[in-house]
């Protein structure tokens, strides 16, 4: 996908219907030696969610290349227009590298790293959010409806709601809220709260992660709330608008995972990836980006005691680990990745045997066939965050499994755990022990039993797809009344 074209535009007013406002594109952006620039499609799960309900609304995206400096003119690219907001390098070190990565994504994740507070990444913050309120301003037609995303943008909403007093805005926040104990440590909590109650509904992964946010409204702010809803008042006390806080479980394309796993090419790529570990007997598989918050040493830490107990041997088991390379400018990811590295070395070196290797650790990202492949070879699918605002691996292993084999080992502190029990085993990955029988216990189960919880799973997962939650979404946020003042 290439190109820069005309806007199309909604035929009743000038503007796009439906703006949507993220972080990145759905893109992925090249720029060659003489400086010219191609756009190639990211599979992320996002532009799969929202893709069918952008054609049919004439949608536009707003969003970063993922390139410093990068200037280009909207362009439209798969029906929809995709809206490039640039970002310095120095911007991309203090908004991108700094606020969200190193602040908010720590602080939100229950401070598993802690967070750095800089009144220059705040500074910067502010300014790109700016930048996006004023490139959705430009975009939305009349009435419109903007759904701006994730925690990078929490201010966008107000600022938005400043520009364009007609919008109807949505909010979801794609990672944990934590609770205000932790969140208060956040110098600038009061401007983050009344950023996001710009929104007209402001969507969470869980029932916890709204309430957390409502507590913080509570503790921090003047308005009042009743259940779900808030009511923002003016700066002289009166009552305005009431905003909703509620949780929209995000979800995957199921029936494409499902698809796919079930196509002749990837049946035959899973038994070739047995085939080549040795066909164990049991197949281990870890999939994450390579991040504090997914409990990748601690799932490793186990299995390796296992092998060291003798309760797992590596002729008959071996743990696939693909850690995708993420945020690698940032000094915590950069500490992880040694610490997983050495680890990974050290268990290797000792319970590895010529032609058996304890793990196979793998830092690249790869494609949705050659994931659905690993996920059909995989016995065990260990998923052992420890803070995950939904986790959408332990999804898409279960849509690939139309077998109805295989075991998904869950942490407790991922949301989908809160919506798929009791199909999964549930550990808690700070019990190391506990999660090492619970690994021996998905390591053994048998057929029967497994195919029980993988039904179970299944039901869950294919009936609530992420066509599902953003109609949902959307629909809540078309169907709410009409604002009463612009507070
Ligand atoms: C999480 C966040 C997303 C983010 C993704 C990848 O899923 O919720 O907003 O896009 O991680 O991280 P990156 O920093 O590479 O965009």
């Amino acid at each position: 996908m290439s190109g820069q074209g005309s806007s199309k535009k909604s035929d009743s007013s000038p503007g796009y219907d439906l703006v949507v406002v993220a972080n990145r594109l759905p893109v992925d952006v090249t720029v060659d030696a003489s400086g010219g620039v191609s756009w190639q499609r990211s599979p992320g799960g996002l532009v799969t969610a929202l893709e069918p309900v952008m054609r049919e609304a004439d949608g536009a995206w707003v969003g970063w290349s993922g390139a410093p400096d990068l200037e280009h003119e909207p362009f439209e690219a798969d029906e929809m227009l995709l809206v490039p907001v640039t970002l310095s390098r120095a911007e991309i070190e203090g908004y991108y590298e700094g606020f969200a990565n190193d602040t908010l994504w720590p602080l939100y994740h229950d401070v598993i790293s802690p967070p750095a507070y800089h009144r220059q990444w705040w500074d910067a913050y502010r300014r790109v959010n700016q930048r996006f309120a004023e490139a959705a301003a430009a975009q939305a037609a009349e009435g419109a409806v903007v759904w701006v995303h994730d925690y990078q943008l929490q201010l966008v909403p107000r600022m938005l709601r400043d520009l364009r007093p007609d919008l109807r805005i949505g909010f979801f926040e794609h990672i944990p809220f934590p609770a205000v104990e932790l969140f208060q440590q956040l110098p600038w909590r009061h401007q983050i709260v009344e950023g996001l109650l710009g929104a007209d509904l402001i969507g969470f992964q869980r029932g916890g992660d709204a309430s957390n946010f409502v507590r913080s409204v509570r503790r921090l702010t003047k308005h009042t709330t009743r259940g779900p809803i808030i009511t923002v008042n003016d700066e002289d006390g009166r009552p305005g608008r009431h905003v909703r806080a509620a949780a929209f479980p995000i979800s995957i394309d199921s029936a494409h995972f499902d698809r796919l796993a079930r196509s002749p090419e990837v049946q035959a790529r899973a038994k070739e990836i047995r085939a080549d570990l040795g066909d164990p007997e049991v197949m281990m598989l870890g999939v994450d980006r390579l991040d504090y918050t997914k409990g990748i040493r601690h799932r490793i830490k186990a299995y390796g005691e296992l092998l060291q107990d003798g309760r797992l041997d590596v002729g008959h088991c071996t743990l696939v680990q693909v850690a995708s390379p993420s945020r690698e400018n940032v000094e915590a990811y950069q500490e992880l990745r040694e610490h997983v590295e050495v680890l990974v070395g050290r268990i290797n070196g000792e319970f590895g045997e010529l032609g058996h290797s304890a793990i196979h650790y793998l830092h690249h990202s790869y494609p949705p066939a050659e994931m659905a492949a690993l996920y059909l070879a995989a016995d065990v699918m260990l998923v052992t965050s420890l803070r995950d605002g939904m986790n959408l691996v332990a999804k898409e292993y279960v849509a690939a499994r139309s077998d109805e084999r295989g075991v998904l080992v869950l942490s407790e502190f991922t949301g989908a755990a809160d919506e798929l029990a009791p199909g999964p085993l549930l550990c808690n990955p700070h019990d190391i022990d506990g999660m090492k029988d619970i690994i021996v216990a998905a390591a053994h189960m048998d057929p029967k039993e497994q195919r029980r919880r993988m039904r179970r799973l299944r039901r869950k997962v294919v009936a609530d797809d992420v066509a599902k939650w953003s109609q949902s979404f959307l629909g809540v946020l078309t169907a709410m009344p009409p604002r009463t003042s612009h507070v």
